[in-house]
């Protein structure tokens, strides 16, 4: 069953057919005056301007229309021309029905479902995974889940950053403590050496590496040369990376399940790797390869130039985006390249429809090369490869968010920060006093997971927020923590129902609290496509919370158990099942999991 503004827009757009308009202009809304009516519909105006009519007399005959219709208590013409409609309560206690009696909670599927792949959390090896990953990690779960609800066929893939100039810095600082590398394999001592690296070690390596390499122009320039050695295959260097590599990927893949975060593919650049060759191959017979200061690049600028300022300060029009560089000097792959050679084999592998690229917003010049590259090379349409940026989490000073000492925070710690909060709010709140040490770390860990998520996931994807862990832990308002109590309440509800007895029966609405409960139920479709068509979470949180808040109000003003009156109880208890229903569906598609009490 459609949401009631679709069932509206069908009754008013053939009122509008019905004298002779554009039954376009029948489009029903929900109302920005919700005290007046719940729905409205603005298309008088425009009917009356292209028909040379008042809007008003427009707007009234096309009310009149409406008078027979069996869903509609009444339709008011008000201001200029607007209609403002109300339904019935049977019409309401039908969708009510409808919703609690389906399994998908009153969404409807997509017409044709598409096969997308959602690239997400991209964690570098040999780096810890810090709060830049928090946001594709939490976003792009929920993007994954959310096209998979809808009908999609979807695969989340970490694209683990493997294969790059991290890898190379991390071998060049090997060859400088156990000396360097001759042939193609290690010597027995030096794969001692490299065993008895632990992730400990591997964590401060890299940023020693890093630093040394902005510094010292030798180090950089092995590095670089090591990078290129892998590449081309030198199997003592494949080694270390292997090794390496696995040590990092098992301390992310726990980060990730700490989070509720988890992937179809773990795949990451270095994948590709067998793809290269024949894919620049086939960009030189394209005709789109050339050479650039002794690197292989792509133009990708259509026409359009950015204002760019040279080392001499002086300033030029540059091509933009900036050509693609496929090839380093030293014959290396590059970011871009992996990510071109990642669409080769999705197209081949998934015959995706869309990919998805839940990545910083501040990788928004990356992805339009690769995305132009790959469309100049027949690869993949333009329009099947879309970047989701989004902003970033920042601290009090409103820059991205750091440590005191002013480091990155590891995602670890920031998840271990999270637990120890919602710890306290829960002693504080004498919540779970009762529970066993085992039950009340889970029901934490969850509080705390949520509110992080939940904190995330309430701002459109592209705004930036500022981390406040305490706020974000409140039990009140706009937060992970509330509607993880409010779905654990009706929880309680139901389950204390059964103990009495009490069965859910037929619904029906007469209070305007049961009104309001239904009409926050019916808005789950619309808040499900917006989420869908935007690739935006935000959507369904604000869902969330609206509807916990509906939940709230009608709890508060229409007895449950204390109902006298059957039939009214059991309708009662069928709204608050269906909600229940609805909000874990919401939850879930938000990442978030509740507790069965707290
Ligand atoms: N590893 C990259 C980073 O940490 C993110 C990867 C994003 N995905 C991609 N296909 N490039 O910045």
């Amino acid at each position: 069953m459609s949401d009631l503004a679709t069932t509206l827009t069908r009754h008013l757009a053939a009122a509008f057919a019905a004298e002779g308009l554009d039954p376009a202009l029948g489009a029903v809304k929900r109302s920005d005056r919700p005290d007046l009516a719940p729905f409205q519909c603005n298309g008088a105006m425009a009917a009356g301007k292209a028909a040379g009519k008042p809007p008003r007399t427009v707007a009234e005959v096309v009310a009149s229309r409406l008078a027979g219709v069996p869903e509609i208590a009444s339709v008011e013409v008000a201001g200029p021309g607007f209609l403002n409609i109300a339904l019935t309560d049977a019409c309401l206690a039908a969708r009510a029905q409808a919703v609690a009696d389906d399994p998908r909670c009153g969404a409807t599927p997509v017409a044709a479902p598409r096969r997308v792949i959602v690239d997400y959390g991209g964690p570098n090896v040999a780096k810890p995974m810090h709060v830049g990953h928090l946001r594709a990690s939490i976003i792009g779960e929920s993007i994954k889940r959310l096209f998979r609800f809808r009908g999609d066929e979807v695969w989340g893939d970490a694209h683990f950053g493997d294969w790059g100039f991290q890898m190379g810095l991390l071998i060049a600082d090997f060859e400088e403590r156990n000396g360097a590398i001759e042939g193609d394999d290690l010597s027995p001592l030096a794969l001692e050496k490299l065993r008895g690296v632990t992730l400990e070690d591997l964590q401060s390596l890299y940023p020693e590496a890093a630093a040394r390499a902005k510094e010292d122009e030798a180090f950089r320039d092995r590095a670089r040369k090591a990078t290129a050695r892998l590449q081309s295959g030198n199997a003592a260097y494949r080694k270390i990376w292997a090794f390496y590599r696995d040590l990092s990927m098992a301390a992310q893949k726990e980060d990730f399940r700490a989070l509720g975060v988890d992937f179809d593919l773990w795949k990451g650049e270095a994948d590709v790797d067998p793809l290269i060759p024949g894919m620049v191959e086939d960009l030189r017979g394209k005709g789109l390869l050339v050479e650039d200061q002794g690197a292989q690049v792509v133009h990708v600028a259509g026409g359009e130039t950015k204002k760019r300022k040279l080392e001499d300060g002086t300033v030029i029009d540059a091509p933009f985006p900036p050509p693609l560089l496929v090839v380093s000097s030293e014959g290396s792959a590059m970011y871009g390249t992996t990510d071109l050679a990642t669409i080769v084999e999705r197209a081949k592998d998934f015959s995706f429809d869309l990919c998805l690229y839940v990545v910083d917003q501040r990788q928004g010049d990356h992805f339009e090369q690769v995305f132009r590259a790959a469309a100049l090379a027949g690869y993949a349409p333009r329009a099947a490869l879309e970047h989701v940026g989004f902003g970033t989490m920042n601290g009090p000073d409103g820059k991205p968010f750091k440590t005191r000492a002013g480091g990155v925070l590891r995602l670890a710690d920031l998840i271990e920060m999270a637990r120890e909060k919602a710890r306290e709010r829960l002693r504080a709140d004498e919540i779970g006093s009762d529970f066993s040490a085992e039950e009340f770390e889970d029901v934490a860990h969850k509080v705390g997971i949520a509110a992080l998520k939940f904190a995330d996931l309430a701002n459109f994807r592209g705004t930036s927020y500022v981390f406040d862990l305490d706020r974000f832990m409140s039990f009140e308002g706009k937060t992970g923590p509330y509607l993880l109590y409010q779905s654990v309440r009706i929880k309680s509800i139901l389950r204390k129902a059964d103990e009495a007895g009490f069965k859910a029966g037929p619904i029906a609405i007469s209070h305007p609290n049961e009104r309001a409960l239904t009409l926050a139920l019916d808005a789950f479709d619309a808040a499900l496509a917006a989420a869908y068509e935007k690739r935006a979470p935000h959507f369904l949180a604000e869902h969330a919370f609206s509807l916990a808040q509906a939940f709230s109000g009608f709890y508060t003003n229409c007895p449950i158990l204390p109902e006298k009156e059957e039939a009214v109880r059991a309708s009662r208890l069928a709204l608050a099942q269906a909600t229940l229903k609805q909000l874990a569906r919401t939850l879930d598609l938000l990442g978030l999991e509740a507790p069965a009490r707290m």
